[in-house]
């Protein structure tokens, strides 16, 4: 059987792949033809997931689950949440992006923050949600060069470095993404 992940990241979808029942055959965006940007207009990280699975249900046709992420700034009431990938602009860079941040932080002492990604499935009519929560603090600066996006400048609740200092495997087994798909991959391995 086979199961659409919505995205185009060729890593993504291989390390997903290898890890959910081999009888169920992951496809990408691209595989079945979705060249079009998804729309993401729910102010929610669990609206967009939600949103992007249905839209290749129903102009698809395909069972399919979707991921969302955002950085949660509990002194800035959550921003950026779900607005984290554009927070400085629509030019979405993270450079600028960790700069805002940093800068809107300086007059918080509290610099505790979580990172979480939802994965929303849609499965034989029925829509099921997956959360994962990272919990950790913004550093005063940036540290390391791994990584993506807010990486730099957030440290793990337990960790003395910053997940732009870890090794990917780390950052995998303790982030936010990595505890989603294991309960999406618990979920599947159930089903089926
Ligand atoms: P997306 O939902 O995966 O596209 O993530 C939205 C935005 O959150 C991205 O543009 C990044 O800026 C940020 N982000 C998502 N996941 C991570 C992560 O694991 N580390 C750092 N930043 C992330």
């Amino acid at each position: 059987m086979q199961l659409v992940f919505a995205t185009n990241n060729a890593n993504k979808l291989k390390e997903v792949q290898a890890l959910i029942p081999e009888h169920i055959t992951l496809l990408s965006l691209k595989d079945i033809n979705c060249l079009e940007d998804i729309p993401e207009t729910q102010d929610t990280i669990e609206g967009n997931a939600l949103q992007k699975a249905q839209y290749v249900k129903t102009n698809y046709g395909y069972d399919c689950f979707a991921d969302d992420t955002g950085l949660e700034v509990a002194a800035l009431d959550g921003a950026p949440g779900v607005y984290s990938a554009r927070y400085a602009g629509p030019q979405r860079a993270a450079s600028d992006n960790m700069n805002l941040l940093l800068e809107n932080l300086k007059p918080h002492t509290d610099r505790t923050a979580q990172f979480k990604t939802v994965i929303a499935l849609s499965l034989q009519g029925q829509t099921h949600q997956f959360t994962g929560i990272c919990e950790g603090h913004i550093t005063e600066e940036k540290h390391g060069d791994k990584g993506f996006g807010y990486d730099p400048i957030f440290k793990p609740k337990g960790h003395s470095i910053t997940f732009a200092e870890m090794a990917l495997e780390l950052k995998n087994s303790i982030g936010h993404r990595g505890k989603a798909t294991a309960q999406l991959i618990s979920f599947l391995n159930k089903f089926y």
